[in-house]
Parts: C-alpha cells; sequence; structure tokens
C-alpha cells in the first residue's frame, strides 16, 4: 500500500494527520492488535517533524482507545472496541458469550435499602417496598470494563439478598430461580468521566471518558419495571452500535 505523506502546507495540524494515518493503518488491519506501533523517533524520521509532534500524535491515539503503552517499551495497538448493540435486551453476560469472551463479575456491595425520590418514581415503587441494591465490577477474560449498579423490586425476588453474585449472571438467576422473565428495556447513555472511585476499580486514570447508560427494564407486561441499573463502561474499550431503518 502507498503510504500516506503528511502535508505540511495543510492547516491540519500535523499530530492530527500522524495519528489518522495511524489509525487508518489500525483500521484496515496493516497494524494489528498488540503490534508495536512506531516510536516518537521512527515517525520524526520518517515525517520530519518534531519529537513534540510524534509524541502528540501517539499520547492522542491513545486516549481515543487505540493504542497503549507499555513502561519504557513503547506504544502498541490495541484490540479493537466491543461493540455494544443497543437494539436488544441482553445480559452482560450473553454479550461477552456472544463474542467468544469469558464474562466475570466481582461483588462490590450488596444490600435491601429503602429508596426515595427519583429511583423511587423510575420502579414506581409503592411505600415500604425494598430495592435490592447490587453493585458489581464486570470483567471480560478478567480484564475489568465496566461497574455496574442494579436496583431490583425485592417483592418480584425475594431472597435474592442471599445469593453470591460473583461470577453469577443476575439475569439467568432472575429467569431460573424466580421464573422471572424480562419484556423489554428503556435506556439511555450518556458521555461521562471516571471518578476517581471508577478509575481505582477499572485500573483506569481518574478523568478517563466513559459511557454510562441508565437502563429501565420491565416484566413481559411491558408495564411493570422491575429493574434500574446504572452501567459505566471504558469508553476506551466500548462502543455502542445502533441500528437505524427507514
Ligand atoms: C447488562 C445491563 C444491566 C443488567 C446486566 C445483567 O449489563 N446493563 O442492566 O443488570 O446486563 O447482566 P448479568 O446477567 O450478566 O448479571
Amino acid at each position: 500500500m502507498e503510504e500516506a505523506e503528511v502535508n505540511k502546507d495543510s492547516p491540519v495540524p500535523l499530530y492530527y494527520q500522524i495519528k489518522e494515518i495511524l489509525k487508518e493503518k489500525i483500521e484496515s488491519g496493516v497494524l494489528e492488535p498488540n503490534e508495536r506501533l512506531p516510536s516518537e523517533r521512527d515517525l520524526q524520521n520518517k515525517h520530519g517533524i518534531s519529537r513534540m509532534t510524534a509524541r502528540r500524535a501517539l499520547t492522542e491515539l491513545e486516549s481515543e482507545g487505540y493504542a497503549y503503552r507499555e513502561q519504557g517499551k513503547g506504544s502498541y495497538v490495541e484490540e479493537p472496541k466491543l461493540r455494544q448493540a443497543l437494539s436488544k435486551l441482553t445480559s452482560f453476560t450473553e454479550d461477552m458469550r456472544d463474542r467468544g469472551l469469558e464474562p466475570g463479575a466481582k461483588v462490590l456491595s450488596k444490600e435491601l435499602i429503602s429508596v426515595e425520590d427519583q429511583l423511587s418514581d423510575k420502579l414506581t415503587l409503592q411505600s415500604d417496598e425494598k430495592v435490592f441494591l447490587l453493585r458489581r465490577v464486570r470483567f471480560a477474560n478478567n480484564e475489568p470494563l465496566a461497574i455496574e449498579t442494579s436496583y431490583l423490586r425485592n417483592k418480584f425476588c425475594p431472597g435474592i439478598e442471599d445469593f453470591d453474585f460473583n461470577d453469577r449472571s443476575l439475569y439467568e438467576t432472575l429467569r431460573t430461580k424466580f421464573g422471572i422473565n424480562l419484556g423489554r428495556a428503556e435506556q439511555s447513555v450518556e458521555a461521562n468521566l471516571a471518578s476517581k472511585f471508577e478509575a481505582d476499580v477499572l485500573n483506569i486514570e481518574k478523568g478517563s471518558p466513559m459511557l454510562t447508560t441508565e437502563r429501565l427494564t420491565f416484566l413481559t407486561d411491558g408495564g411493570t419495571p422491575i429493574e434500574l441499573a446504572r452501567s459505566t463502561y471504558r469508553g476506551d474499550r466500548y462502543k455502542m452500535m445502533v441500528e437505524l431503518r427507514r
């Protein structure tokens, strides 16, 4: 393939042009996952640019999730982002298995609580109705990818608080232990930055880009909410896909 050149007369900054050249090579598969990227010095010599420019191109490639750095060794091509289809009501476990990855879960906390305000309205709780709160870190092949906080209406699954949810699917438990089938869900996605807590748990830098979803899931009658879940996914590892029809 003909090597793309930088254009020094272009108003597009040089670091950006280099980054785009590398991105194109990654996306087209010329550079494969875990392959070493050219070093700052390689880029400097090849394109006749400054060290600073080369560094910025590589740093931006990392922050966009295309590359990762190994201390003292250089930058490498990141595995492609996980594509999450937003049109199906699937569980984390199903999503990972579909991709041939081993799902995992580690419980951060679980308790029966009373909730008020917005959450209570969304779940249409009656007074005194308890909610089972489950907070987990989710893994794919042992890599921490997301933190999920689920609020479940306990009256539909009494005793759920006694299950050990480490490496156990919540949806499967609802179905097999409580006979609960899910009908549909409403979900929103928004961008935010990793808090100190999220960064520590997911082993990323504080302030890293994150995709946060809020899902309200209903029983098969379509109108009775059962779970409200807030999930925050690593923005460098996730891409959300939606199909649009006309
Ligand atoms: C998805 C949803 C959550 C749900 C979870 C269940 O990630 N965003 O709302 O709680 O799946 O996953 P699992 O059955 O693997 O525990």
